[in-house]
């Protein structure tokens, strides 16, 4: 069974790997065998959570490399980078997002509108477009693209943010269409509440966010990143081998 979810010889790029969710997908990861590239907006952030993530691995190599995933000209050089040093990327898990200031529709600046979309959209869309061409020469592999569960429902004063990644949703059923021959799946996964920075920078504008997301849940509970693992790696390996164009709820019954 343990070959099903084994990542040996893999390599996985995860985006906004520094931290909460991204940081437990790239520990997952890198337990289960691959080489593994975390990006973040600064390269000592990248180094300093990269040297955190091999102290407790205990021999497994996670790198880091700096990238602002609203600048293209960024992605295209971590791509030339990572293929130069590492030579294949068979995971890529678009996982980096920004969720500023509650807004309403009405307050919404242009300025505003394509900071969020510069991040959550415009960039998964370059990552995913110049990685999975190269992914299916050398074979195929697997794309996961973050979304939220407010992706389904949108919502008061965060419509900018959950909008965004419903075009994440959107766009995975196309990447998925336009990949499947290249034996690139693509999948989403949608979290609920997970105790990450994002979550509790969710606090300074709304105290009782997080306590009110984990009763919205079945469980009752804000999930620990931790927790995401289990399905990360599910995705990211050939135990999903059948799966491709779908979305996968991560939210204790939200
Ligand atoms: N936590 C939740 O409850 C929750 C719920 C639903 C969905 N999600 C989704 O899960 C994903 C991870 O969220 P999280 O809660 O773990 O967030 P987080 O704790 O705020 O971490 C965000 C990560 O993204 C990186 N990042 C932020 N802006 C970036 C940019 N412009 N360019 C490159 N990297 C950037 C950060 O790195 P640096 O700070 O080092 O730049 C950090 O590694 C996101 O897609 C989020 O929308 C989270």
């Amino acid at each position: 069974m343990s070959s099903l979810f084994d990542l040996a010889g893999k390599v996985a790029l995860v985006t906004g790997g520094t931290k909460g969710i991204g940081r437990s997908i790239a520990k997952g990861y890198a337990m289960a065998g691959a080489e593994v590239v975390i990006t973040g907006r600064r390269q000592d952030g990248c180094d300093g959570a990269a040297a955190e993530l091999n102290d407790e691995l205990d021999g497994q190599t996670v790198r880091g490399i700096g990238c602002h995933m609203g600048e293209w000209d960024q992605i295209d050089a971590l791509v030339e980078r990572v293929y130069g040093e590492l030579g294949r990327v068979d995971v890529l898990v678009n996982n980096a997002a920004i969720n500023p200031a509650p807004v309403t529709v009405a307050e919404c600046t242009e300025a505003y509108f394509d900071k969020v979309y510069a991040v959550n959209v415009k960039g998964p869309i370059r990552l995913a477009g110049l990685v999975a061409p190269r992914m299916g020469e050398s074979g195929g592999g697997s794309i996961i693209n973050v979304t939220t569960m407010g992706a389904y429902s949108g919502g008061p004063r965060v419509s900018i943010y959950t909008s965004s990644k419903a075009a994440l949703h959107n766009l995975t059923r196309a990447m998925a269409a336009e990949w499947a021959e290249l034996n690139v799946k693509v999948n989403a996964i949608a979290p609920g509440p997970f105790m990450s920075e994002m979550m509790k920078g969710s606090m300074r504008f709304d105290p009782e966010f997080p306590a009110r997301s984990g009763q919205a849940t079945m469980m009752k509970r804000v999930a620990d990143c931790d927790e995401i693992i289990g399905l990360a790696l599910y995705l990211a390996s050939d135990a999903s081998s059948y799966v491709t164009g779908h979305d996968f709820k991560i939210a204790g019954g939200m």
